[in-house]
């Protein structure tokens, strides 16, 4: 693997990937649902259309109708997991959708298994590469914008100041993210990690699109399945602060989107990215 070139071998996530297995030991499983590997894909029958991955849809852009039986207002979550968020989202807010984007396929399968199970209708996975997603598949359109809601919750902290450029809130998800959502949508990170937070504030600060509000406040759970995520019960149990923020689109126009915004966004890595971490990548498969 490690004779790839960088490019093929690709970042540490997807060396995760790898190990887990994916048909074809030359492509990690994103890679895989990109160029369209049934050998990966045809495992995931059994979850009807509760997991749904980019070369099964129709080509761009996205059609919601065709996702979910009820055409209401709906909600995106980027990075479920386990999908904890999106049911009990879902059983919460009936009179909503939910689409999950997870790039880890055996953890969105796993998610959208937890959906079918409770035969929640409104809520389904999308096992791909949320920032392609946003730039390929969710298009400006003249009709209403496309969320009410997005929600981020524990990101990827990539840890290492070199990978902070991964780090998924960014400047041009920030301004994916005020393209997409309506007037009024909101906008929530939640993170254990103090200094990823502080990015946050830092980046979104730049964007007129959003007005901080509130933050929403600690409940505390009735049971063990009342978290956000898996993730913020997992922190919780451990003690950790947990920074919780919440943004309202306001009505000021989106921020153009900018070239290189929108090849990062899909993937594109410059050279120089690639040049100078081509023999640590193995010894960073804990940044993420
Ligand atoms: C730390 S986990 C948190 C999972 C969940 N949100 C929770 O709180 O339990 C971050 C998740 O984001 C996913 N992820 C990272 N980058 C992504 C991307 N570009 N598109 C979709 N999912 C992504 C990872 O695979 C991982 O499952």
């Amino acid at each position: 693997m490690s004779g790839l070139p960088k490019r093929e071998r690709g970042n540490s996530h997807e060396f995760r990937y790898l190990r887990e297995g994916s048909a074809d030991n030359s492509l990690s499983e994103c890679d895989a649902w990109r160029l369209g590997d049934n050998r990966v894909l045809n495992k995931t029958d059994d979850l009807g259309g509760w997991f749904q991955t980019l070369d099964r849809l129709p080509p761009p852009p996205l059609s919601l109708a065709s996702l979910f039986p009820q055409p209401q207002p709906t909600e995106l979550e980027i990075g479920s997991g386990r999908g904890l968020f999106l049911q009990n989202a879902a059983l919460a807010c009936p009179d909503r959708n939910f689409l999950g984007i997870e790039c880890d396929l055996k953890e969105a399968k796993r998610a959208a298994r937890r959906l079918q199970k409770r035969n929640l209708t409104n809520a389904k996975l999308l096992g791909a590469d949320a920032r392609i997603v946003l730039a390929e598949y969710l298009p400006d359109r003249d009709g209403p914008r496309w969320f009410e809601g997005i929600h981020v919750y524990f990101p990827d902290p990539w840890w290492k100041k070199r990978h902070h450029k991964r780090r998924i809130f960014n400047t041009a998800f920030l301004a994916e993210a005020a393209r997409l959502l309506v007037p009024g949508g909101k906008l929530h990170l939640w993170t254990d990690v103090e200094a990823y937070h502080e990015m946050a504030l830092e980046v979104i600060a730049d964007q007129v699109a959003f007005t901080r509000l509130p933050p929403p406040s600690e409940k505390n759970p009735s049971h063990d399945m009342d978290y956000q995520t898996s993730f913020e019960r997992k922190k919780r149990k451990l003690g950790l602060t947990i920074y919780r923020e919440c943004w309202e689109r306001n009505d000021l126009p989106s921020p153009p989107r900018r070239l290189e915004e929108l090849l990062a966004h899909a993937g594109y890595r410059p050279q120089d990215d690639d040049a100078d971490d081509a023999s640590e990548d193995l010894a960073d498969d804990d940044d993420a």
